[in-house]
């Protein structure tokens, strides 16, 4: 496996590829990996003739008061594994080398990124589309493997890559949980043992959620009720239900939503979440009309 450090030493290896017929899989990560992160590379691993995975902490889509300086930085580590995965390149470059002296443009997705993460954590996400956007120039991917787990993430990439005209099919990887439901994250790192605990409050009051609508509860006012009454005691930043593509809130369950939780444990922020679609919601829909 080969570490490429600048966004021209990148681009010149995948050109590489594309010229000896290759499709590239890529896998854009902040490290800290753990088998949320593994999946996607092994599916990356299984669908194109190349994979490469980022590993890149990106200052940018830290707020002013967030854990950039603290996040997990585990390169060796995160070097083995994702060797292991079948990964045939890392993309490691340098703060300096993605945003030199200099620097002046941003790339930003709106109305997606109105609600949930985007309005808690203003400025992340363009800062998460700025940079994926150069990362898809340097890498020049086929395909990029995103996971449910930053369900907004992956509709605001979705949209980016379909209104920018990039040509890089979007594939969203399900959520990878711990034994007992709590969804891996890099964060979890910062958990102490009865937060950990704490914490997997969040899981089953989604879990509780999905029974709700498993059985036939379309009304999104009692889903998030349920919820948050669930998650009594921690310091819950948002619970909504909105629409899969759009993340807009909705009143009544129809076609695909998403349940969407963040909430801090402690000084720690996690965020969660369940995609349900309605049962022969279109019929209904239809019916309607
Ligand atoms: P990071 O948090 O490292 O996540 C990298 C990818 O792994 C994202 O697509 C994320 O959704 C996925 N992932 C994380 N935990 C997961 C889990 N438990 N199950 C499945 N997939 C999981 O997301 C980012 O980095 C950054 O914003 C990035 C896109 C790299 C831009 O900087």
């Amino acid at each position: 496996m080969i570490v490429l450090r600048t966004p021209g030493e990148m681009r010149h290896w995948s050109l590489e590829r594309r010229r000896e017929g290759k499709t590239i899989g890529f896998v854009p990560t902040m490290g800290a990996l753990h088998e949320g992160h593994l999946s996607l590379m092994r599916e990356a691993s299984k669908r194109d003739d190349a994979a490469v995975a980022s590993i890149f902490v990106n200052p940018t889509q830290f707020g002013p008061n967030e854990d950039f300086s603290k996040y997990p930085r585990t390169f060796d580590e995160d070097c083995a594994k994702t060797e292991a995965c079948g990964v045939a390149a890392v993309y490691a470059p340098a703060a300096d080398a993605m945003y030199p002296p200099g620097y002046a443009t941003t790339v930003s997705v709106e109305r997606l990124t109105e609600g949930l993460c985007g309005r808690s954590r203003p400025g992340h996400f363009a800062g998460v589309t700025t940079v994926v956007m150069k990362l898809f120039n340097a890498v020049l991917p086929h395909r990029a493997y995103f996971g449910q787990k930053d369900a907004q993430q992956c509709a605001v990439i979705r949209r980016m890559a379909h209104d920018l005209d990039t040509s890089v099919e979007i594939v969203e990887m399900p959520i990878v949980r711990e034994p007992d439901g709590l969804a891996m994250s890099s964060r979890n790192a910062y958990l102490s043992e009865s937060d950990r605990e704490r914490a997997l409050a969040i899981s089953q009051a989604l879990f509780g959620a999905q029974s709700m609508l498993e059985q036939g509860e379309r009304r999104a006012e009692n889903v998030v009720r349920a919820v948050r009454e669930r998650l009594d005691g921690l310091d819950v930043d948002y619970v909504e239900l909105v629409d899969a593509e759009e993340f807009a809130p909705v009143d009544k369950i129809r076609g695909s939503v998403v349940l969407a939780v963040a909430a801090r444990v402690g000084t720690t922020r996690l965020i969660d979440n369940i995609k349900f679609c309605a049962p022969g919601s279109a019929h209904e829909e239809e019916a309607e009309k």
